[in-house]
């Protein structure tokens, strides 16, 4: 065994070397050298090849890969293997595949067709798991264990008559008695009530609207459920590996929602996560820092790692366009400009057959002698001269509450604007609050809020009375907390709280809401100054001071803004989803009532964030626009490695200096 690479930004990433000869592994070794490759996440779809038959074991060709791996001084982070099973485990028990909401099998032929509470796969993937420890724990080229990979990717949820069982007895510990399901379920409503817990099925296919709690019930079941087959991996890993941290490469990437990583972050050795440019986003770069900053409030302020990211093209998008030159090392600096301490790609090599075969890697096609390879080599290049910042953290004092649990209540059915998507308004807070320069972690509603000037509540629709407390309290303590429309609606078990929305948060903002007034697609509404859209709502301010009003339509008049002193900080409340302008401008009177400065004076699109240790500071800058821009910082520029006094930074070039 030997230690995680530590005296750099670790650079690799996921190696297949069974879809190649042996002479093409002598190649790789050679320019994963070259390309200065420090790690690779080895076996994560190598079942078939470790276990061909049932209990006979095939590690011959894995020996000599982490022998070969060893000698070049590259670190393996090795998979338990366990993602997708062989053919010969879903033939013998086709009980383990999965099973759609229609009620149709999911069958073998692609990948993760397995069944989350399937018995049969998870003994037979324990026992690859055991294996596997027992043989390569001494090996001095292990460094982590990689447990599965992306678990929930493509098998969850899953409405199979084994889940159903397992839903049951989840259920049983979560509810003291069916009456208590019934009242948390609310099956007063259309005849839904219990008498046998035999007739509690997962939710499938439903005539009309199905019952939004047992849906919500469904979702933690679901996100349970592989935490618990994780805890079963990973507990064989540190019987059998002790010493040897453990982690699973969590999907903290736009529409992935199918797990709360809140619940999974404690149980990783190190945080982990993949990232994948989404084409089709408004935002793209925008969206790429989100998903850094939340991948850092997981990981409580540490560094995490970015296990898998693309050099290029994707293959699973309906389109999938190539970076363009500069962009390969801009974007894996943005995720290490928010706290990855480990640079990671989906793959080493291109496949030349299987479904990925047009996904890009660090090796393309074309093979060593093209653009792409040479970039890759002068990422590593500069990842090597990172190392200096390694184990140093972000500065951020604003928080944006984030809860994956709220989102799924949030979409629910029959809600009252299939327009509002969970994830919008956070996104489009720290959006705006990037192109101040402005960085905000994004943290789950349990973290501690007391350090922070500036929380921000985006649509925390479900919120807990332990939450809606600690929320209050950081106004109490001094931060500016800024409410948006429909949070603080419903309890954990999804029931509204009466008496006038936003319940939790009534007293607290000091207003009032009798009914909600969403917009139209594409409607807007005028306010005071600037025009809202998506969502209004009939507002009274009791207690607090009216910052801006509707200035038309039927709310005309009515309250939009408000802000309510509390304690040593006030609480702010927005009740719709403003134009861009408008919308900054109020969160720039927030952060300025908190006192939060920007990481550096930036103009919109140009990013500037911060990392410190003991050691110093590190100001990484990024220039996401086509007209060369300037900024006043002056230092040591790791990316170029000359001194530098005002950065200048040409359209898609990116700086990390080091300050002083
Ligand atoms: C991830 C997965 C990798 C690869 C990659 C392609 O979801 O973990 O194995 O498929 O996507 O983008
Ligand atoms: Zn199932």
């Amino acid at each position: 065994m030997r230690s995680w690479p530590a005296d750099r930004i670790a650079f690799g990433g996921d190696y297949n070397p069974e879809q190649w000869p042996r002479a093409t592994w002598r190649e790789d070794i050679e320019l994963m050298r070259r390309a200065r490759v420090s790690f690779v996440t080895l076996g994560v779809f190598s079942w078939s090849w470790l276990e061909p038959a049932k209990g006979e074991y095939d590690f011959g060709w894995l020996d000599e890969v982490m022998d070969l791996l060893h000698e070049a001084g590259i670190a393996v982070d090795l998979a338990t293997a366990t993602a997708t099973p062989p053919p010969w485990l879903s033939a013998a028990y086709p009980e383990i595949l999965p099973v759609d909401r229609d009620g149709h099998t999911l069958w073998p032929g692609s990948r993760q067709a397995w069944c989350p509470s399937s018995p049969v796969y998870r003994e037979h993937a324990l026992a690859l798991t055991t294996a596997l420890a027992e043989r390569y724990h001494e090996h001095p080229a292990l460094a982590m264990w990689h447990v599965s990979n992306e678990y929930a990717c493509h098998n969850l949820p899953c409405y199979c008559d084994t889940c159903a069982a397992a839903f049951r007895r989840w259920l049983r510990a979560r509810y003291d008695g069916l009456e208590a399901l019934n009242d948390a379920w609310g099956t007063a409503f259309w005849s839904q009530r219990y008498t046998d817990w035999d007739q509690v099925l997962p939710p499938r296919r439903t005539t009309t609207f199905a019952n939004p709690t047992h849906q919500l019930d469904y979702a933690r079941f679901g996100s349970d459920t592989l935490l618990d087959f994780y805890r079963a991996e990973k507990a064989v890993l540190t019987e059998r590996s002790p010493g040897v941290p453990v982690t699973t490469n969590f999907m903290t990437l736009a529409h992935f929602d199918l797990l709360d990583y809140h619940q999974w972050a404690p149980e990783q050795d190190v945080v982990s996560t993949d990232h994948y440019v989404v084409n089709t986003l408004e935002h793209p770069a925008a969206e790429l820092a989100f998903s850094g900053d939340l991948t850092r409030g997981l990981a409580a302020g540490q560094p995490w790692m970015l296990m898998e990211h693309s050099t290029s093209a994707v293959n699973w998008q309906p389109v999938n366009p190539a970076k363009a030159p500069g962009q390969t090392l801009r974007d894996s600096l943005a995720h290490v400009a928010r706290g990855a301490d480990t640079v990671g790609y989906f793959q080493w090599r291109q496949s030349r057959a299987g479904s990925e075969k047009f996904h890009s890697a660090l090796v393309p096609h074309a093979g060593p002698d093209s653009a792409r390879f040479r970039e890759v080599c002068r990422l590593g290049e500069v990842l090597e001269r990172l190392g200096e910042l390694r184990g140093s953290t972000v500065e951020a004092d604003v928080a944006i509450l984030w809860d994956y649990q709220a989102g799924w209540a949030a979409s629910g059915p029959a809600m009252p604007s299939s327009a509002l998507e969970y994830p919008a308004v956070a996104h489009t807070v720290h959006r705006l609050l990037r192109d101040r320069g402005v960085v905000a972690d994004v943290v789950h509603p349990s973290a501690d809020l007391t350090a922070y000037r500036v929380v921000v509540v985006p649509t925390l629709y479900l919120v807990t009375d332990e939450h809606a407390a600690a929320i209050e309290a950081a106004a109490e303590a001094g931060a500016q907390v800024l409410v948006t429309f429909f949070s603080g609606i419903s309890d954990e078990h999804d029931h509204v709280r009466l008496g006038g929305y936003p319940g939790a948060f009534r007293d607290l903002l000091g207003v009032r809401v009798e009914e909600f007034f969403p917009l139209m697609p594409g409607e807007t509404v005028t306010l005071g100054s600037g025009s809202g859209r998506l969502w209004s709502e009939d507002l009274t301010a009791a207690g607090a001071e009216v910052l801006d009003r509707y200035a038309a339509g039927p709310l005309r008049g009515r309250p939009c803004t408000t802000r309510r002193a509390v304690g040593r900080g006030a609480a702010w409340y927005l009740s719709t989803l403003p134009d861009d302008a408008t919308f900054d401008a109020l969160l720039g009177q927030v952060l300025d009532a908190g006192g939060v400065t920007p990481a550096a004076e930036v103009v919109p699109g140009v990013e500037a964030v911060r990392r410190r240790s003991g050691h110093g500071s590190w100001l990484f800058l990024a220039n996401h626009t086509d007209q060369p821009q300037s900024v006043t910082a002056s230092g040591h520029d790791l990316v170029t490695d000359r001194p530098v006094d005002g950065v200048r930074l040409e359209p898609g070039a990116v700086a990390v200096v080091r300050e002083g």
